[in-house]
């Protein structure tokens, strides 16, 4: 039985979701929903990050208790990810009962083992990455160089993680399985950071840091962001320190991914590979760091109020349908590179591949069929013009999954329907209608639409009620695996009705699409 798990990371709640932190959800959804395409079983994780210094102080600037930030903020997560199809198994959030105790427990494990041990230090703290820095990763005005700000001087005792012990352990395993880091190009540079790797302070003093679950044999100590958030991934899986673990933890842990940002990469690769190696815990067999999204090239910040969500591009759009904002996210960023989001190229993007190439073409041979056959696919019409072509761009689009380049694998699902709709101009069917060759008329039409079931199959990961609409006009199960495509997928028979026909993607709205986005 093939099983596929894939997980996104859990996102702060002290603001709401913007268009990068869709982003990662939909690259992953897309990735998980090929997938159900593909195994017999399929989880995917997603949740919210709701600890920390940083959001105990915004809920202090609104004048609320942090848990009512935490509530309201992840029940927008949870409220955009729903407008976008983000089809998950689990939604985690790091205040759920079930994931404190499990932190608890971990933490008393590697107590237990003496992987944690207690040190008075002095260091400083950058509450926008919550984590320590040093003074070498300071830019030069003395500024985190993501957060624009000077780090807090931090003088506590805290408990630290011997994360040097398993710094070797962990360069043999980068070295040892080149796709537990992707894209390639990344490995470098998490191999780099390794190289200054010291232990590290998994613990605040309750007096600085009151919001955090609580060290169970300590409680004048919370554990540190970083060891909550990323235990995550286990604890709703239902790992348990004795091993009694959750049945999903049995099927989907290891997963196959965990998909990330690369500015959290180096908690990823390095502090959770040390912790699991610690626990004795298997690890994730891949980790996977996009780049970020940009708005207009520029990067997205409160500060410049520039943040753009994907509620609002999506009422702004008038779309009642996530489907274009989905395509356009899934493709923004090409082989982990950053990506950008402009209201022109969004535009641009889905009139061109979504409209005109892929809805008119549909749209096209459906009222061709209707009028020229009355809507029916006769035996005859079966023929293996564009069979062979079609065979091989399905191998190459499951293949650039396989490469997690899904931008690629996209335009290779559209180049199908180039392909049709370079076909269909060259044989002219409603020419051959009319010099009375119906015969050939038939077969060019039934080659495009049994092309366009295979569209819609691939193409369902990403634009899911797009596929939909396409395979209730052709007949098809949307639900079919990959392993179910045929060469000749279109039933003959009465395929559709004119009343039947309507077209699955209207193009955007240059008016409506001129309005601002802006939060
Ligand atoms: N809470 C941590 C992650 C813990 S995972 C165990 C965190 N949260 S975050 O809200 O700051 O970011 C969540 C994810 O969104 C990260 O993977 C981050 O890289 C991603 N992005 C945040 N802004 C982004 C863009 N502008 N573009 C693309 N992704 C971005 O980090």
């Amino acid at each position: 039985m093939e099983k596929y798990s894939i997980t996104t990371a859990i996102d702060y709640v002290n603001g709401e979701p913007h268009i990068g932190h869709a982003y990662e959800k939909i690259l992953t959804d897309v990735l998980s929903r090929h997938y159900k395409k593909r195994a017999d079983k399929t989880f995917m994780l997603t949740g919210t990050d709701e600890h920390g210094i940083k959001i105990q102080k915004t809920a202090k600037s609104l004048n609320i208790t942090p848990k009512e930030l935490c509530d309201k903020n992840a029940s927008a997560f949870i409220e955009n990810w729903k407008l976008l199809d983000i089809d998950y198994s689990k939604f985690i959030r790091t205040t759920d009962s079930y994931h404190k105790k499990t932190v608890q427990d971990i933490f008393e494990k590697l107590l237990e083992n003496g992987d944690i041990y207690k040190h008075k230090y002095k260091g400083l703290y950058c509450s926008g990455c919550e984590c320590f820095l040093a003074e070498k990763d300071l830019d030069e005005a003395g500024c985190c160089p993501i957060h624009q700000k000077k780090p807090d001087v931090v003088e506590e005792e805290n408990y630290f993680f011997k994360l040097s012990k398993y710094k070797e352990k962990i360069k043999e395993h980068i070295k040892n399985n080149p796709n537990f880091i992707q894209p390639d190009f990344r490995v470098q540079e998490v191999l780099n950071q390794l190289e200054d790797i010291e232990d590290i302070s998994v613990s605040r003093a309750k007096t600085n840091v009151e919001w955090g679950i609580e060290v169970k044999s300590d409680p004048t100590q919370v554990i540190y962001v970083w060891i909550d958030a990323l235990s995550n991934y286990i604890t709703a899986l239902g790992y348990d320190v004795n091993g009694n673990h959750g049945q999903n933890f049995i099927d989907f842990w290891p997963v196959n991914y965990h998909i990330i940002g690369k500015d959290i990469l180096k908690f990823h690769s390095i502090y959770w590979t040390g912790i699991l190696m610690a626990l004795g815990v298997e690890l994730p067999k891949g980790i996977y760091a996009h780049g970020w999204i940009m708005i207009d090239k520029n990067k997205m910040s409160k500060s410049t109020g520039n943040v753009v969500s994907p509620k609002s591009v999506m009422e702004a759009f008038s779309l009642d349908k996530p489907d274009s904002l989905r395509y356009f996210m899934a493709t923004s960023a090409i082989g982990g590179k950053d990506g950008n989001y402009s209201d022109d190229d969004f535009k641009e993007k889905v009139n061109a591949d979504l409209a005109n190439n892929i809805g008119n073409l549909l749209n096209r041979s459906l009222n061709m069929l209707v009028k020229y056959f009355d809507g029916e696919i006769k035996e005859e019409f079966i023929n293996d013009s564009l069979v062979k072509e079609t065979n091989t761009v399905i191998k190459e689009v499951l293949d650039l999954f396989d490469k997690m380049d899904i931008t690629l694998a996209a335009s290779k699902i559209v180049s199908l329907a180039d392909e049709a709709n370079k076909f269909v101009s060259e044989k002219a069917p409603w020419a051959l209608a009319k010099e009375g060759k119906l015969d050939e008329c038939g077969k060019v039409l039934y080659s495009v639409l049994n092309l366009m079931i295979k569209v819609a199959l691939l193409i369902e990961p990403f634009c899911p009620n797009i596929a939909k609409d396409m395979a209730l006009q052709l007949k098809t199960d949307i639900n079919k695996k990959y392993f179910e495509i045929e060469d000749y997928m279109l039933k003959t028979g009465k395929l559709i009705s004119k009343e039947e026909i309507h077209p699955v993607f209207l193009r955007l709205d240059s008016e409506i699409a001129g309005k601002s986005k802006k939060n």
